[in-house]
C-alpha cells in the first residue's frame, strides 16, 4: 500500500476496506506435491475457533493458478533451493565449540521429524514459548558459541525452511493450554485488536473476509502452516514475523519487531487456528 499524503487520507482508508467479491482462484482445487504427497488443506476448525468459523483453509487455495502450480512440484518450487542451502549450514562447523548442528543433532531428516508442527512451543528449562528461529539462535548462542542469525534473515529462513519440511504433510499441532495459555491469550488479544489509522484488526481482514478481494489481493485466512514462504514479490523465503510485521504496517500502525515477546505470542495464536492443516513449507506465495 502507498504512503498517504494530508486529507487523501480518508479516500485511501475507506478505499483499502472495501472488500470486493471478486474471486479467480480455484478454490476446489487440491495440493498434491511431486505427484504423491498429499495436503490437508481443508479441515474442520479448531475447537478454539467453533464459534467463528466451521473450516480452516491453506492459504495456498487463494493463489492463482500459476502461484499454485509452482508449489506442486519441488523442481518448481524456488523456496527448495534455500532448503538444500541450509543442508549445507546443517553441516558446517561454526562458533567457538567447533560444532555444527549435525554435530548434535545427526541427521536432519530424523532428528527434526515432527519438530516444525508443534512450535511455537513452551520450553521448560527458558520457561518460555519459543518460536522455531528463537530455538536455533537458542542453539547457536549457547550450544555452539556462534553469532545468532538475524531473526528474518536468509539464514534463518533457510534454516527454518529446511527444519520445517521434515514436517510435510503432518498436522499443525501447537498446544495453547497448561504454560503456554498465557502466551496464547496474549496473542489472541492481538489478533482481535484494532491497530493503526486503519483501525483494523487481523481478524478485520482473516477472518470475516477471508475468501473476498481487497485491491488486487483474493484474501486467505492468513494462516501459517506454509511458513517459511517463499514469495514472488521479493523471491526470498519471509518468515511469519516479517509477513506480520509487513501486515500491521498495512493498517498504518507502528509494527513491532519480528522476534519480539509480542510476534511470539501472535505466532503461537495464529499457528493454532491452523491447528490440523498440514505443514506445508516451503510454500510460495504471491
Ligand atoms: C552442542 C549441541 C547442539 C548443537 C551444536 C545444536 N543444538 Fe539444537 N539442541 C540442542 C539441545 C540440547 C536441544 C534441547 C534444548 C532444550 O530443550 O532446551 C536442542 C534443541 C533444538 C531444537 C528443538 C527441537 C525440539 O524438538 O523442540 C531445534 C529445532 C534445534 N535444536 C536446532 C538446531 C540447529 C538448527 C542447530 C545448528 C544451527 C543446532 N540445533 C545446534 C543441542 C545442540
Ligand atoms: C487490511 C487487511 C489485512 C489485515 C488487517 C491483516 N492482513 Fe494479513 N494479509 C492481508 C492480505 C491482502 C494478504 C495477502 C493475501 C492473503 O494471503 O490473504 C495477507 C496475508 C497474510 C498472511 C500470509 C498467509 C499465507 O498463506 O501466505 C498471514 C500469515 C497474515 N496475513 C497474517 C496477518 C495477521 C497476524 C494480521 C494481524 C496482525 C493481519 N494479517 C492483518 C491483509 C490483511
Amino acid at each position: 500500500m502507498t504512503k498517504p499524503m494530508g486529507n487523501t487520507l480518508t479516500a485511501i482508508a475507506l478505499a483499502a476496506v472495501a472488500f470486493g467479491t471478486v474471486a479467480t482462484a480455484d478454490e476446489s482445487a487440491d495440493l498434491v506435491i511431486n505427484g504423491d504427497q498429499e495436503m490437508t488443506i481443508r479441515t474442520a476448525a479448531p475447537a478454539h475457533l467453533s464459534d467463528v468459523m466451521d473450516e480452516i483453509n491453506s492459504g495456498w487455495l487463494y493463489r492463482k493458478d500459476e502461484t499454485q502450480l509452482l508449489q506442486m512440484d519441488d523442481f518448481d518450487n524456488p523456496g527448495m533451493i534455500f532448503v538444500d542451502l541450509a543442508q549445507d549450514a546443517w553441516n558446517a562447523v561454526d562458533g567457538s565449540e567447533d560444532k555444527s548442528c549435525a554435530s548434535c543433532h545427526d541427521n536432519v531428516e530424523e532428528t527434526m521429524k515432527g519438530v516444525r508442527a508443534v512450535y511455537p512451543k513452551w520450553n521448560e528449562t527458558a520457561g518460555e514459548v519459543r518460536t522455531l528461529a528463537h530455538q536455533i539462535n537458542d542453539c547457536r548462542e549457547n550450544q555452539m558459541g556462534a553469532e545468532k542469525w538475524k531473526y528474518t534473515g536468509g539464514k534463518m529462513t533457510a534454516m527454518e525452511a529446511l527444519i520445517s519440511v521434515q514436517s510435510r504433510g503432518m498436522p499443525v499441532d501447537v498446544a495453547i493450554d497448561g504454560p503456554a495459555q498465557s502466551t496464547w491469550e496474549q496473542g489472541k488479544e492481538m489478533y482481535y485488536s484494532r491497530t493503526g489509522q486503519l483501525e483494523l484488526s487481523c481478524a478485520n481482514c482473516h477472518e470475516e473476509n477471508y475468501g473476498n478481494m481487497i485491491r488486487a489481493d483474493h484474501l486467505s485466512q492468513g494462516q501459517i502452516n506454509g511458513f517459511p514462504v517463499y514469495r514472488l514479490k521479493n523471491s526470498k523465503l519471509n518468515n511469519a514475523h516479517a509477513r506480520f510485521k509487513g501486515c500491521v504496517r498495512d493498517t498504518r500502525a507502528e509494527t513491532y519487531k519480528p522476534g519480539s515477546a509480542d510476534f511470539v505470542a501472535l505466532e503461537l495464536y495464529v499457528a493454532s487456528r491452523g491447528n490440523g492443516l498440514s505443514v506445508e513449507a516451503p510454500s510460495v506465495r504471491n
